[in-house]
């Protein structure tokens, strides 16, 4: 199905837009068939994108102006990823998934440029892989399904850039909508939007990019999935999911693997806990007890925190905030706080004034309000 007619504009040609994301709870259970609760962030990335004749691929992106790529879609097929600058295997395997899967891509030009910050752990790569799934189904795949995209864009970052992830990023980019958390089975992939309006209730929700490493690929963030994979198998279930209390895990003989089962089983229950108080129109701030609770569990039990992180929580939580968190793999990256909006100017600065006396870098800091998903513009 080569179409290549666009909606808007000139035919063939238009601009797609597709989210980073935040995730309030949930984290490190995607891949053990758990739940999430992300949002969609107003931050992410732009691609334009055009169809070009005889298969030729040009790709270019304004946060790498030097490594324009220029190849085909017929030499994408025959390998040679290894000489292309690492952040075009994202796009380039969106591209390619799309042709494996029986798509033709006649040839394509595309144009990226990011809002959202790179290596923050606010999921720039997902970003990246849906803003460009969705331009290569609007112009040349218009059946493919949402769930799909999804797992095309999921798939580009697991097998062509190498990172290990679970489905938390690609799905909230695609699904989330503005005002809303997506509430997410990864096992059955049901989903609901649960409405997240803090402003009503003079909340706001504040991230923390402390500018600290972020990198999966270094096999941390893959170490963690085979101990949930191996204490799943010890336990004789398929994965943690089906654990339904922490009691059980006295079966572990392992304290390494009883730890990380334990964040996990701890940590579902807590997204479970939080989407019932916000579905039945709890106050938000009766949350923060379990976001904070999330992050000692991530910290202490699946030891994925960094000292950035664990002073942005510290220094927020003395600063008044109802609860704090780091968000995404960890390892670095970014911090979530849920404050009353008139003591977000406080909190900012005792978390800034905190990290310049530890010798940190200056955190970039901003407010946050639900977002709509991956859309054309
Ligand atoms: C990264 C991965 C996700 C998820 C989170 C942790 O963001 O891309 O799939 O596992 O870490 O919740």
């Amino acid at each position: 199905m080569a179409s290549g007619a666009g909606r808007r504009g000139t035919p063939g040609t238009g601009r797609w837009w597709a989210p980073g994301r935040v995730n309030l709870i949930g984290e490190h259970t995607d891949y053990n068939d758990g739940y999430v609760l992300p949002l969609a962030l107003p931050l992410g990335m732009t691609c334009t994108a055009a169809v070009l004749p005889d298969g030729k691929v040009r790709l270019r992106s304004r946060q790498a102006p030097h490594r324009p790529v220029d190849t085909t879609v017929a030499a994408l097929g025959t390998g040679g990823w290894s000489e292309l600058p690492a952040w075009s295997h994202y796009p380039l395997g969106v591209l390619r998934e799309f042709e494996r899967r029986g798509h033709e891509i006649p040839g394509v030009d595309l144009d990226l440029d990011a809002t959202v910050p790179i290596g923050a752990g606010l999921s720039s790569s997902a970003a990246l892989s849906c803003a460009v799934a969705i331009a290569l189904r609007d112009l040349f795949a218009p059946t493919v399904s949402a769930a799909e995209i999804i797992d095309i864009a999921r798939t580009a970052e697991n097998v062509y850039a190498g990172v290990p992830t679970g489905v938390l990023d690609q799905s909230a980019s695609i699904l989330c909508t503005a005002g809303h958390l997506l509430f997410l089975d990864t096992r059955t992939g049901a989903t609901e939007q649960i409405p997240f309006d803090l402003d009503a209730v003079g909340l706001s929700l504040l991230v923390f990019d402390t500018g600290s490493l972020h990198r999966l690929v270094d096999g941390e963030y893959a170490r963690r999935r085979d101990e949930c994979a191996a204490a799943a198998a010890q336990l004789g279930v398929p994965f943690l999911r089906d654990i339904a209390s922490a009691d059980e895990l006295d079966r572990l003989a392992d304290p390494v693997l009883r730890r990380r089962a334990r964040h996990v089983i701890t940590e579902n229950a807590r997204v479970l806990r939080i989407a019932e108080q916000l579905r039945t129109g709890a106050d938000p701030r009766r949350i923060g007890p379990a976001l904070t609770a999330g992050h000692a569990s991530l910290r202490d039990d699946f030891e994925v925190s960094a000292p950035p992180l664990d002073l942005a929580v510290d220094t927020a939580l003395a600063a008044g905030a109802h609860g704090a968190r780091m968000t995404g793999g960890g390892f670095g990256g970014s911090v979530i706080a849920l404050v009353d909006r008139d003591r977000a100017d406080a909190v900012r600065t005792t978390v800034r004034e905190a990290f310049a006396n530890k010798g940190f870098d200056a955190p970039h800091d901003f407010t946050v309000t639900p977002s709509a998903g991956a859309h054309r513009l």
